[in-house]
């Protein structure tokens, strides 16, 4: 019944940087548990490694979507990506829809798939359920294993709450590859500790979210620096004005040190030493300034991309054409391998 398909060429790395592959969804302004928990790592890490970056439109329809504000979202995070670092001389960046071989692929995943496990999902508890729950939102981790195991990727880097997609899809490829022979690679996930869970500002016990109703709660990649300063200086912490990081006991000061930790790369442990004298106030002004120094250049870049946008589409387009190759090449391995058409 298995089919040995021989170990493909394409599995031997054509140079000893591991393939890294990553995403996110345009929907809507994006903040910065985004760009610490993910993000910055893709651009830290883009010259140790060969990176695909996709913006994943297809799961963003997952959940319903004004047509006209999912295209401006998906130029707005073009343009957040390409202003925050992601070099697309060293990293290929493009648009998931452009690629069909991300459907397809995911269908094929869906039939090595249990219903059983995409229900365990801790997301698709939180976020499913509801009469209105699309199917899509249930399959969404099968399209993001597509995403993963098109590109024969190695290492996904991701904030904390994205883990257990990418244990599914590792659990798939072994599933794929005991079945039809080793067809595709497993990948790992990267989740660095830093950052991994930047939470709410007011309640510091839920992880920052766009979705959250209230917007103190959050800080966007395009707040100007009287907004940052007043949404820090109204951030949720506790009453003992010691500067720790003690995520049971306090979640808020411990939300605080990860974020200037991940902004400064400085271990908290430094910070900690740093603030042993100072007051709350003192700490939460200078968290804000950094994540204003960190935002700065950023901001300065997004304004450039805002006047040319042309610019953007192109870099889109020469990246879904860059990676055409590898996503062809793995989806016809996989066919052949499952024993579709001839
Ligand atoms: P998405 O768009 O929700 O989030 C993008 C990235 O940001 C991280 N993140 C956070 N990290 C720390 N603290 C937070 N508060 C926070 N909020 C978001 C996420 O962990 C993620 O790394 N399904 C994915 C997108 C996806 C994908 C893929 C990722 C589709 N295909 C293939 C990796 C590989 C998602 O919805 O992420």
């Amino acid at each position: 019944m298995f089919t040995n398909v021989p170990f493909p060429a394409i599995f031997v790395a054509m140079s000893n940087k591991k393939r890294v592959f990553s995403g996110i969804q345009p929907s809507g302004d994006l903040h910065i548990g985004n760009y610490l928990g993910a993000i910055v790592n893709w651009v830290r890490g883009q010259d140790a490694h060969d990176n695909i970056f996709c913006i994943v439109d297809l799961h963003a329809i997952t959940v319903p979507q004004d047509p006209k504000k999912l295209k401006a979202n998906t130029m707005e995070l073009a343009k957040v990506l390409l202003a925050s670092g992601i070099d697309p001389k060293k990293s290929t960046l493009f648009v998931q829809s452009e690629r069909p071989e991300h459907s397809e692929m995911g269908w094929i995943l869906n039939c090595f798939t249990h219903m059983g496990e995409l229900s365990r999902m801790t997301q698709f508890k939180e976020k499913g359920g509801k009469k209105e729950t699309t199917v899509g939102l249930f399959d969404y981790p099968v399209l993001m294993a597509g995403d993963i195991l098109l590109y024969d990727t190695e290492e996904v880097p991701v904030g904390e709450d994205q883990k257990q997609h990418v244990e599914i899809a590792r659990d798939i490829a072994q599933r794929l590859n005991k079945r039809v022979g080793k067809v595709v690679v497993v990948p790992e996930p990267v989740i660095k500790k830093e950052g991994a869970r930047i939470m709410s500002l007011t309640d510091p016990t839920k992880k920052m979210s766009k979705s959250d109703q209230n917007e103190n709660s959050y800080i966007l990649l395009r707040d100007d620096a009287e907004t940052i300063r007043k949404k820090f200086a109204r951030a949720v912490t506790d009453s003992d004005n010691k500067i720790k990081f003690d995520k049971a006991k306090k979640p808020g000061i411990s939300n605080l040190l990860n974020i200037m930790s991940v902004c400064t790369e400085t271990p908290i442990i430094e910070l900690e030493k740093k603030y042993a004298d100072s007051n709350y106030g003192q700490f939460k002004t200078d968290v804000a300034e950094c994540v204003i120094e960190m935002l700065k250049p950023i901001q300065a870049k997004l304004a450039e991309y805002d006047k040319n946008e042309d610019k953007v589409r192109k870099i889109l387009a020469d990246g879904a054409e860059a990676v055409a190759p590898r996503a062809k090449d793995t989806l016809q391995r996989v066919k052949k391998a499952v024993g579709l058409g001839l």
